[in-house]
């Protein structure tokens, strides 16, 4: 597993005021929204690309262009598809599938409520769209229905993780997958209620709730 921080100033203002409880839900939404397109470039950055000849107003040239098959975001609702609209912008040619995935507040385990992904991911580079990475629970799950589709090149992208989750996530999953996490930033750990220290509260509450 390859872990990317990104370490900038306008990233460290930004997860700040989304932190802030009295951040109000239309702020919150617009930051999430913002952090992803910062989030999306890095993690784009090993996207697959080919030679493709053009004529600029000028002359000929051989530019590079995006491959086929096209790149698949998955946003994991509830909280994930505050995600999506930042990931487009910058990716409006990839498909999207959507899981819908809870954990189930006392045991922390996963609920998967819906599943709507193509049959098959061969080839496809794949980008998995939730805010928090807290237990790993949520993560290992939706990789998990990603790998058994064929998908062998899988990045998480999350607006905040724990060093727990982190950890499980690395030790489970499948060495032969090429897994990447993309985040804003790692903080201290979980509580025992399994909510991320110091994070950022419940972030499908504070999208939508
Ligand atoms: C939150 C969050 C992640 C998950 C992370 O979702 O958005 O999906 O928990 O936890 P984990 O790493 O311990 O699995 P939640 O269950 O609150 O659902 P929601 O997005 O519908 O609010």
């Amino acid at each position: 597993m390859q872990l990317h921080v990104l370490n900038h100033p306008l990233v460290e203002h930004k997860l700040t005021v989304l932190r802030d409880k009295n951040t109000p839900s239309n702020i919150f939404r617009e930051l999430v929204s913002e952090l992803v397109s910062l989030e999306a470039y890095e993690a784009t950055r090993n996207l697959a690309v080919e030679d493709r000849e053009i004529e600029t107003p000028i002359c000929t040239m051989t530019g590079k262009h995006l491959t086929n098959p096209r790149p698949m975001v998955v946003p994991i609702l509830r909280a994930g598809l505050g995600m999506l609209d930042g990931m487009t912008r910058l990716l409006p040619t990839a498909e999207v599938g959507f899981l819908g995935m809870k954990r189930d507040e006392d045991t922390l385990d996963i609920i998967t409520y819906a599943n709507r992904l193509p049959e098959d991911l061969t080839g496809r580079q794949c980008f998995l769209l939730d805010p928090m990475l807290a237990t790993g629970g949520t993560t290992v799950a939706a990789t998990h229905y990603l790998a058994e589709r064929g998908a062998k090149d899988i990045t998480s992208i999350n607006i905040i993780a724990a060093p727990e989750g982190l950890k499980r996530v690395e030790e489970t999953l499948d060495p032969s997958i090429d897994f990447k996490v993309v985040v804003c930033g790692v903080d201290e750990r979980l509580n025992e209620h399994g909510y991320i220290v110091p994070g950022l509260g419940d972030a499908g509450d504070r999208l939508y709730g």
